[in-house]
Formats: C-alpha cells, structure tokens, sequence
C-alpha cells in the first residue's frame, strides 16, 4: 500500500479554491501596502492568482495529488506562472492561520445559502397553510387521535421549526465572521502586517484576538455541523409524517409518483423513497457532528493536524441539508391531499372528549370530574358500539343533567374554532399566524440580500 496520499487532502479541499484566492490577494494587497512586499510584486502575484482562479474554473488546472493540499497546489502553480516572486505570497502568514480564513468565508457565504434553501421550504409551507386553510385533521399525542385541529396549524409547526433553525445558521455565520488571518502559525508574525485592512477586504467585520485560539479554533464548523443536524432532524420529522400519511392505514396524502418508486417484487407498492431517504440522512449530519465534537475532545493547542479532518465533516453536512431541503420543498409542493380520508378520520367523535369535558367543566364542575364523567362516556360508547355521534341528549343526560341540546353541537369545527388562542388552532389564530409568519419570512429574505 502506498502511503504517500495519506495525508493529503487535496480531493476534497479543492472546494476551497475560490476563499483561498481571495484570502491571499487580500493578504499580498496588505503585504505591498505596508512595504513588505512592492507594489509591482503585488501585482504579479495577484495576476498570477487571478490567472489559477480561471484555469481552475475553465477546468484546465491540472490539479497535482502530490501537493497536498489546495494551498500548495495554488502556491506551486504561482511559482510556475510567475517565478520566485511567488515565494513572497506567504510572507507572514502560515497554512495555520490561511486555512482557518478558507473556512470562515466557506462557512459565511454557505450559511446564507442554507438560509435561502430554509426560506424557500417556509414559503411553501406558508403557500400550503394558506391553500389548505379548511382542512381539518386529527392531532395526535402518542400517535393516537387526540383532538382535531387544522391542518394549517400542522403545518405551521414546521414552520416554526425551520424559523429557529434559520436563526441558528445566522449565528453561526456571526460565529465565523472573525478573520483569523496574522495569527501566523500560532504566536502571530513578526512582520509590521495591518490585520484590520484585511479583515476588511475579506468581509470580515472583527479580526481574532488570540493567535493560539485562531489557528485551532473550530467552534464554527460545530455550529454549522450542530445547526445542520438539528435542521435534518426537522426534516426527518416532517418526512416520517408524510411516510405515515401516505400509509393505507392512514391514506391522507399522495406523495408526487416522481417521489416514490415501484417495489422489483410487489407490483402494488409506491414508496415513498424520496421522504424515507430525506429521513435517513438526518443520521449523517448527526454523525458529521458527532465526528467534530470528538475531533476536537482533548486536542491540545495549538494546530494539529487533526484539524484537516474538519473539511469532509462540513461538506458533507452542507450538501446533505441543501440537497435534502431542495427535495422535501418539491415533495411538499407536489403532493395532493386526499381529502375524504382526512373528512372521515377528523369525523372521529372520540377526538371531541375534551370538548364534552370542558362543556361540564364551563357548566361549573370541576375538571377533574367532568373528565370522569367522560371516561364512562366514551366506556359506554364502545362497549356498546353507539358512536358518540349517534347519541342522543338522553344518552347524554344519563351521565349528568347538566347536559342540554348544544352538546349535540359540538364538532370537529367547533372544537376547533373555539381554541381561539393565540397560538390555538381555530382558522381566526392561525390565519393570524400565516400573516405573521409572512412578515417575519420577508424580513428575513430582505437581510439576506
Ligand atoms: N490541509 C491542512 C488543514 O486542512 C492545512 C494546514 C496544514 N498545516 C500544517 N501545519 N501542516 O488543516
């Protein structure tokens, strides 16, 4: 077995090329500026870069797996573009520290671009609420029917979820947002370098205040890694309901035939791949986390290589999310409700046991006897197989004489309609809340532009 590849990184850190290049003609900018360097070596060196930046993006860089990583490999190729000149790009500055400022820009544009993908998944939620605004539907608790709500309201739930996980990512962004660069390989550089000018040719709105803490400091690639699982983790949740809802047993949706696929055996299977793999996922990113947390457990200051190790974690846990948010959008926007099975399962009566409870409770028993009083309701219902839809005020009033003709009109619909709470389920509160959520999604896409 040749060894020599085993500590090279340069298949997957070539995703980094872009951060890398700016990183270093913002750095040659501040070398010349500070006569370091001369004005005209600059510019060499920055044409020299400029000129690897579009052999890299026309595809004719010829990548060398023998340079390790994407550092050597830009730096090698400036050498053979531009001559010795090129040994002066690294003046004052180490992989330790350059490397460290690829990431924080990596993780500051790809937080924004996650954000975009959440936004956009929260606006077909929102167009789903506001479409479906009369579709009423069991809630559950355990998984058993519990008490009817809207399906909106449902929906909603995920919508705020995805709000939080976009806070999340716009903290990590301002948890990367700190140029690390002039930390040198840890102790900082002893040339006269102005570390302000180029945090702000980067971007960056603070500079690193401990060179030691900078070059081994990955706290941000934990929040990405951390934000990312929790964001799948929604998504496994909101994929596992669409799995069940597609399930004959409970027959609420169809999934798009684009999202769901034949079985080689069962001629009479659709399923619903596209959600199950969306929930499967979520496994990875929980392990790109946890194989940071444990990359970083005990590790000493200041770099160690172990730090390299950092990259695939990051990746991986970005193009899973991006990639799975892309396909649950399109599941959502793409399935079609079945609307008589809803109707028939929200017909339970059962799911207005509360509500026959609160009637007594509002008529001056406490709650707790009322909810008794219930319980041999819904015992009598099923043991004699009269559903609580055929009873009659008699059969009500055999329980307490508290009961008049409106019992009779309790339903699915007013159930629902009088938890008019805020953050209750009737149409008014949640018609609200689709307003709301609105505004606070337009505000959001707004910062981002
Ligand atoms: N490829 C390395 C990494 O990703 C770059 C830094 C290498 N530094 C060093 N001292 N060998 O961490």
């Amino acid at each position: 077995m040749n060894h020599e590849n085993y500590t090279s990184s340069i298949s997957y850190d070539k995703r980094l090329y872009k951060q890398d290049i700016l990183g270093s003609i913002a750095h040659v900018k501040m070398l010349s500026k500070q006569n370091i360097i001369s004005s005209k070596e600059s510019e060499q060196i920055i044409n020299g870069l400029n000129q690897i930046k579009s052999e890299i993006e026309t595809e004719t860089f010829s990548w060398n797996e023998n340079l390790e990583d994407i550092h050597m490999n830009i730096e090698n190729r400036l050498f053979e573009i531009i001559g010795k000149t090129a040994g002066k790009l690294h003046t004052g500055r180490s992989r330790n520290d350059q490397v460290s400022t690829d990431m924080r820009l990596f993780v500051k544009e790809e937080t924004i671009n996650v954000v975009k993908a959440i936004t956009k998944l929260q606006k077909s939620i929102l167009k789903l609420s506001e479409k479906h605004l009369e579709i009423e539907l069991p809630g559950y608790t355990h998984l058993q029917r519990a008490q009817p709500i809207l399906f909106s309201h449902h929906m909603l739930a995920y919508f705020e979820m995805f709000s939080r996980d976009t806070e999340r990512f716009l903290q990590t962004r301002n948890r990367a947002d700190v140029c690390t660069l002039g930390s040198g390989a840890l102790a900082g550089t002893t040339y006269d370098i102005d570390r302000e000018f180029v945090a702000k040719k980067l971007g960056f709105s603070k500079i690193s205040s401990n060179s030691m803490d900078a070059v081994s400091d990955r706290d941000f690639i934990i929040d990405f890694c951390s934000s990312a699982a929790t964001c799948m983790v929604h998504i496994s949740r909101l994929s596992e309901e669409l799995i069940i809802w597609t399930s004959k047993e409970f027959n609420f949706l169809k999934l798009n035939k684009k999202h769901t696929t034949g079985s080689s055996m069962m001629p009479q299977k659709q399923n619903p791949d596209y959600a199950e793999l969306s929930r499967g996922r979520s496994a990875r990113t929980i392990g790109n986390l946890m194989s940071i947390l444990t990359l970083l457990k005990g590790l000493p200051l200041s770099y160690n290589r172990d730090l390299q190790e950092d990259k695939e974690r990051l990746f991986d846990s970005l193009d899973t999310l991006l990639s799975t948010l892309s396909v649950i959008d399109e599941m959502l926007n793409k399935m079609k409700l079945n609307t008589k099975s809803i109707q028939k399962a929200v017909e339970d009566p059962e799911l207005l046991a509360t509500d026959i409870a609160d009637y007594l409770g509002k008529k001056g028993v406490p709650f707790r006897e009322a909810y008794k009083i219930v319980v041999e309701i819904v015992n009598y219902s099923n043991e004699n197989n009269i559903t609580l839809r055929e009873f009659s005020l008699k059969d009500y009033q055999n329980f307490s004489n508290l009961f008049n003709e409106d019992v009779l009109e309790i339903s699915a619909n007013s159930s629902i309609q009088s938890r008019n709470i805020p953050g209750g389920t009737s149409t008014q509160q949640v018609s609200d809340s689709i307003k709301k959520s609105k505004i606070i999604l337009e505000e959001t896409i707004e910062k981002l532009t």
